[in-house]
């Protein structure tokens, strides 16, 4: 049976991932790269220096320009992020974590970003999570299942008793070689890998959740 949860953060519990591609937006137009939303859709999910090395293509730069450029960009995200206040949760966020607490389902963060930990300070939802897996916790990234792994062992559960929610098919593959369950949030074409797919977490039940759980497999 399900007893944790662990949830991605940017794009699933708070829109984040629209600063990101904000922030990145931003060192591309300085450097003079050709970057939009469709590349940035390729990028959900990544470590910050994936998603650099991805935006950047066969552009080559040394090992100090791209330690520079990270840490712009981190910069600009971190203004971004500033004003994040709980309203900034999306909808169904609060509702779902609260059903989970009732139902005494322990729930984690397994993030690749560095700034998971501050996300969720600012988003008043740090005291209701059992542990947070960040961009600190691992050494290999998304795809790789590392933080859900470090995740489930901080909650001292097992793989299959652990459900993955994501929004990057980055994190839905991490969450699947992982050997967890997985719940995609947004189009097929991103998350069409999951058990189950919905857009967002509105109106998301967990008790009608374990009921397609258990129908995805047969
Ligand atoms: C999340 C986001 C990515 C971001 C990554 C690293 O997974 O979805 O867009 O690149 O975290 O974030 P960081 O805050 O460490 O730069
Ligand atoms: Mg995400």
């Amino acid at each position: 049976p399900l007893r944790g949860v662990i949830f991605d953060l940017d794009g699933v519990l708070t829109d984040t991932s629209e600063y990101h591609y904000l922030a990145w937006k931003q060192l591309a137009d300085e450097i003079g790269i050709a970057f939009d939303r469709q590349a940035n859709e390729q990028m959900r999910g990544l470590s910050r220096r994936d998603s650099l090395l991805h935006m950047l293509g066969d552009c080559a730069v040394s090992e100090a320009e791209l330690q520079e450029m990270m840490v712009r960009k981190n910069s600009y995200y971190e203004q971004l992020i500033q004003n994040l206040t709980p309203a900034d949760l999306l909808p169904g966020a609060l509702a779902l974590l609260d059903e989970l607490h009732a139902a005494d389902i322990k729930v984690a963060i397994g993030s690749s970003s560095k700034n998971a930990r501050l996300v969720c300070q600012r988003l008043g939802i740090a005291e209701r999570l059992n542990a947070i897996a960040d961009g600190y916790s691992v050494e290999h990234h998304k795809p790789a299942p590392d933080v859900f792994l470090y995740a489930a062992g901080q909650l001292g559960l097992q793989p299959h008793e652990c459900l993955v929610v994501e929004d990057a098919s980055s994190g839905v593959a991490a969450g699947l070689a992982a050997k967890m369950w997985v719940l995609g949030l947004g189009p097929v074409e991103r998350v069409g890998d999951a058990h189950i797919i919905r857009d967002n977490l509105a109106g998301l039940n967990w008790q009608q959740l374990l009921i397609e759980l258990e129908q995805s497999q047969t």
